[in-house]
């Protein structure tokens, strides 16, 4: 679409998405670059989610995430982007301890982050608290299924809702959520069947990572999709580049011009008009540098 023609992403337009069937793209982004490109290409949902702790800052897991940090990396994805609706990921114990402390940190991403929603990590049990939220006033998407907050309490990153009993809770966790208000739900790590379930228990657009292709979009962690990630690579991820492999390549290639001299090149080096260099010499012949 021109660039003319773009408006900002909102919410009643995912809503409209969702009623004539048109999927939703969104990716993660963890800075400026990143998501100005992202924004560029029309993406229509961008979040500097906590997996930013692990895809940017080498940590095992994304539990280490602070307001500040996650308030940082949501300001610099905010300068570059102008179209995409803007998601802040609340982090680990910025919204399970109280509701007064879901509120406040809720309140710090929409205004101090720019945001357009918050997304918070549960099902049943985080009902209450995303609905004191909403009812402050901030937009949350829920997260269920493979929720990376609470991996020690689910045995790991694993895939969830295999079993008919697992299956059948996730279902009533996006109930409950959608009950407490949340505006949409992102699944995680579940069988493509169980979302499509899902899909059908609620009305609220339902996103997906690792759920198959039945949700009404689908979210990838970018540095996954562009093979800039080598620790592990989750069954769902689907590489679209390998800019790992292309910036190693850039890097050697540089050394190598380094080595041998050949970079900076004439077209890389400023200049100077040959009067004031031939000026320059003679005066520091005759007039010597003092020591
Ligand atoms: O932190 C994150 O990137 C996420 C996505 C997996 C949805 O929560």
């Amino acid at each position: 679409m021109p660039e003319a023609e773009r408006k900002k992403i909102d919410m009643g337009y995912l809503y409209q998405m969702k009623a004539r069937g048109e999927k939703v793209s969104w990716l993660t982004a963890y800075d400026y670059p990143m998501a100005l490109f992202e924004d560029k290409a029309g993406i229509e949902m961008i979040m500097p989610g906590d997996s930013g702790m692990m895809a940017l800052l080498g940590h095992r897991n994304t539990l280490s995430a602070t307001m500040e940090q996650m308030l940082w990396m949501t300001q610099a994805v905010a300068r570059a982007v102008k179209y995409a609706f803007l998601i802040g990921d609340m982090p680990y114990m910025s919204y399970q301890t109280s509701k007064e402390e879901a509120i406040r940190n809720a309140g710090r991403f929409m205004a101090e982050g720019g945001v357009d929603c918050v997304k918070m990590e549960g099902g049943v049990d985080v009902a209450d608290t995303l609905a004191a939220v909403v009812k402050a006033g901030v937009p949350v998407m829920g997260h269920i299924g493979m929720t990376p907050q609470s991996a020690a309490v689910i045995g790991g990153y694993r895939s969830q809702g295999r079993t008919e009993s697992v299956a059948r809770k996730i279902i009533e966790d996006a109930r409950r959520l959608q009950d407490a208000g949340a505006w949409s739900i992102v699944v995680e790590a579940v069988p493509a069947k169980v979302a499509g379930l899902i899909v059908e228990a609620v009305d609220i657009p339902i996103y997906g990572i690792g759920a198959g292709p039945m949700v009404d979009g689908q979210v990838l962690i970018v540095h996954d999709m562009l093979g800039l990630f080598e620790l592990f690579k989750p069954k769902f991820v689907r590489r679209y580049a390998q800019l790992g492999q292309a910036m190693m390549e850039a890097f050697q290639h540089y050394k190598d011009d380094v080595k041998a001299n050949t970079f900076p090149g004439p077209d890389e080096c400023y200049n100077m008009p040959e009067d004031e260099y031939q000026k320059l010499v003679a005066g520091l012949k005759s007039r010597p540098l003092s020591r």
